[in-house]
């Protein structure tokens, strides 16, 4: 057998604390079933409860501590009424995406079985693409100022940053993508006729990049049409790749047409691999209901698939995925669903259901 995996568990807050536990006892059923080892260490920072203790959200250390795993398993961090919420961001998870260069944040939109889309009339298999978001340039750029302050020409001024290496960087993701997938389609969201600099670049670069990947059909939208169409016609999509701006916008759209933020999921990835990748839901620690039980955990389940996945193991992603599937499409009579999914089943149960149809599918 090769060697263990390794994976950096951070909980965080709120329903991190709560859902992590799931996602590995899913993980470690995956393993089991599929033959191959995961080593597991846990770490209590980014969280306010270390915040609290030491007043700072990590280690002045983070960086070598956390380097040498092959990915970090991350829950939410957030509770305002201790520390407020851009200090929480930006002293943890962003130090992550930056310091582990990241550049790739990838989010699956996927109608599953026994979830109500808010989109009338769409059925599982209808809907189900990516969206491929830019990480670290573009319109989130600290580049700019504000001169005169305070005076009737108070001036502010912010600049996008594309270059080649970023923008061509995660083309080359998406499109990779799409290529191993049954339908081979790529969509970009530009804005090429209204920002008329770095937009006509990033499509320029996209025509570059598609010269390489004849197989992949290519096209382009508008965002504003775009953000339309994932609303009108979800089926046309399979990989839509995006600037940090557009892809931060089309990331909550995407997911949201497909239902419940519970079950959505995330990954930040170094695809190059010198850093380790990070996987996390897409929601946060949840205030309002966290300390109950009832948070949803598949969307951390979720994040466990796609780390499976990045880490070589397919079958077993795919088993996690199929497990999630097969316990939603049982509804809440026949599965212990949490109640944003319309049952009366707890975290914790829901999450051995899982584990368990993954145990039986090795
Ligand atoms: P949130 O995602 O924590 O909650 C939004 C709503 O969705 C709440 O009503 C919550 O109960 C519900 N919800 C979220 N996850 C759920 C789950 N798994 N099962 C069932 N219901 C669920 O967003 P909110 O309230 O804006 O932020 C709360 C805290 O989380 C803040 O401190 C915020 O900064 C932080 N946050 C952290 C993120 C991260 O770690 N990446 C992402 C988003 C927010
Ligand atoms: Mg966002």
């Amino acid at each position: 057998m090769p060697d263990a995996n390794t994976i950096a568990v951070i909980p965080g807050d709120g329903i991190g604390k709560e859902v992590v536990p799931e996602g590995v006892r899913v993980l470690d059923a995956a393993a089991g079933a599929f033959g191959f080892e995961l080593a597991y260490r846990e770490f209590d920072f980014a969280s306010a409860d270390y915040w609290t203790r030491t007043g700072t959200m990590l280690p002045g250390d983070w960086f070598e501590t956390l380097r040498g795993f092959d990915a970090i398993f991350f829950g939410a961090v957030g509770w305002p009424q201790v520390v407020p919420d851009h200090v929480s961001l930006w002293g943890s998870l962003l130090q992550f995406r930056r310091g582990f260069d990241q550049y790739v944040n990838l989010r699956p939109t996927r109608l599953m079985p026994g979830v109500a889309s808010p989109l009338a009339g769409r059925s599982p298999g209808e809907v189900d693409f990516w969206v491929v978001r830019e990480n670290t340039e573009g319109e989130y750029s600290s580049i700019g100022g504000r001169i005169f302050e305070g005076t009737e020409r108070e001036t502010v001024m912010q600049e996008t940053v594309m270059t080649r290496v970023g923008v061509d960087r995660v083309l080359r993701f998406a499109f990779e993508l799409a290529a191993r997938r049954p339908r081979r389609k790529l969509t970009s969201a530009t804005k090429s006729n209204g920002i008329s600099v770095t937009m006509p670049y990033w499509d320029e670069r996209v025509a570059a990049m598609a010269q390489q990947y004849p197989q992949v059909d290519v096209d382009q939208f508008h965002i504003d049409i775009l953000t339309a169409n994932f609303v009108l016609h979800p089926d046309w999509f399979d990989v839509v790749v995006a600037s940090n701006l557009f892809g931060d916008i089309l990331s909550d759209l995407g997911p949201a047409c497909a239902g419940t933020i519970g079950i959505a999921p995330s990954a930040n990835i170094n695809p190059e691999r010198r850093f380790p990748s990070l996987f996390e839901p897409v929601h946060g620690s949840a205030p309002d209901i966290a300390g109950r039980g009832i948070a949803n955990p598949i969307g951390q389940i979720w994040c466990a698939a796609m780390m499976l996945d990045h880490l070589g193991h397919d079958a077993a992603g795919a088993a996690v995925l199929a497990a999630i599937e097969q316990v939603l499409a049982r509804g809440p009579e026949q599965a212990p669903l949490t109640p944003d999914l319309g049952g009366s089943g707890t975290t914790a149960e829901l999450g051995a259901e899982i584990a368990e149809a993954v145990a039986g599918a090795g």
